[in-house]
């Protein structure tokens, strides 16, 4: 953030993920529009970007225990049964999503960021494209405690003790900046249009060959909600390079800076990017050491985190 070429206006978080740079940027008083094409993205952003002020209480979240779920909808969520969790996890999962679609505004997206939060806690890798034999295997403390050294306790823990757990988090991460910012769940070009004239578009997109499938990792709470989108898939590298003449070419027409997160993996990728985005404006390419955390363990993978900043050609 300190590289940023200005210190306030509208910034606009294209691909925004769980939001950190967002959140950032709030704190220092821009105007955020924070953007991404996954749901379980955008409950996070629409909890802490947006909101100002609304926040939930350990009482009213315990209401869940009195819901009653009829049985057709019950028995729309089966497909998680013995797929993401135990049947008797998916019990209390789902009173947990009726109370959260009875709730209004950013209560709503509070209570569903916390349960997203606590699905991915609750699972192997945190990600939900795991499969069950596999699940299982992990689950199984000792069979984690003797193969990892680490017993991992917290993937059999129930949802409303990670939700009230991670509560007071999630409430005091919520402030007013004092300004009026704005959630998408759109594809990104379609939220440059929508959102207008901004100072800073930033970009951190899911680069081809990286970890990049975050559809995989959470898409299943997008179906779970019934909010998944139309985006465009640009994970793979003839998508991605068509896809960012267009991107690039729209954010000129829309902002003064393009700030871009580089990944230095894809040599063709790196090269060709900084080819178009001299073709469009001033480039200056700052440098930072990154290492990659895998698992807890050391890093495995040095990688350099080059930023690329762009003043556009008015
Ligand atoms: C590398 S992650 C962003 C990480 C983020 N900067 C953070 O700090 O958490 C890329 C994000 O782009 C989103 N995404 C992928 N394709 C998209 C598209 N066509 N339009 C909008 N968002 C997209 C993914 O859902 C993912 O959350």
């Amino acid at each position: 953030m300190d590289s940023l070429p200005i210190n306030q206006g509208r910034f606009l978080d294209l691909f925004a993920g769980g939001s950190s740079i967002s959140f950032e940027a709030k704190n220092r008083g821009f105007e955020v529009i924070t953007n991404d094409a996954l749901y379980s993205s955008f409950v996070v952003n629409k909890a802490l970007i947006e909101n100002k002020s609304v926040k939930l209480s350990e009482k009213e979240i315990l209401k869940f225990n009195s819901i009653t779920v009829d049985s057709e909808r019950r028995a729309s969520f089966s497909w998680l049964e013995n797929n993401l969790f135990y049947t008797t996890e998916v019990d209390e999962l789902v009173k947990l999503i009726v109370l959260s679609e009875n709730m209004r505004g950013y209560k709503k997206y509070l209570l569903q960021a916390l349960i997203r939060r606590a699905m991915i806690r609750k699972l192997p890798y945190s990600r939900m494209n795991i499969d069950w034999k596999n699940i299982l295997k992990l689950r199984d403390e000792n069979y984690s405690y003797e193969k990892y050294g680490r017993r991992r306790a917290y993937h059999n823990d129930s949802f409303i003790n990670h939700i009230l757990r991670d509560l007071p988090d999630y409430n005091a991460a919520i402030f007013d900046n004092n300004c009026k910012n704005k959630v998408y769940q759109l594809d990104a070009l379609d939220a440059i249009k929508k959102t207008g004239k901004v100072d800073i578009i930033y970009l951190d997109p899911p680069y081809p060959s990286t970890m990049n499938n975050y559809d995989g990792f959470y898409g299943k709470f997008d179906k779970i909600f019934g909010k998944k989108i139309e985006y465009t898939d640009i994970t793979h590298e003839k998508d991605f390079l068509y896809y960012f003449d267009q991107l690039i070419d729209l954010a000129s027409q829309y902002s003064d800076y393009l700030v871009v997160s580089l990944n230095t993996s894809g040599k063709i990728i790196f090269e060709n990017l900084v080819d178009k985005f001299s073709f469009y404006g001033l480039v200056e390419i700052k440098e930072k050491k990154h290492n990659y955390q895998i698992s807890g363990k050391e890093s495995k993978n040095k990688n350099k985190e080059l930023l690329a900043i762009v003043k556009f050609y008015k």
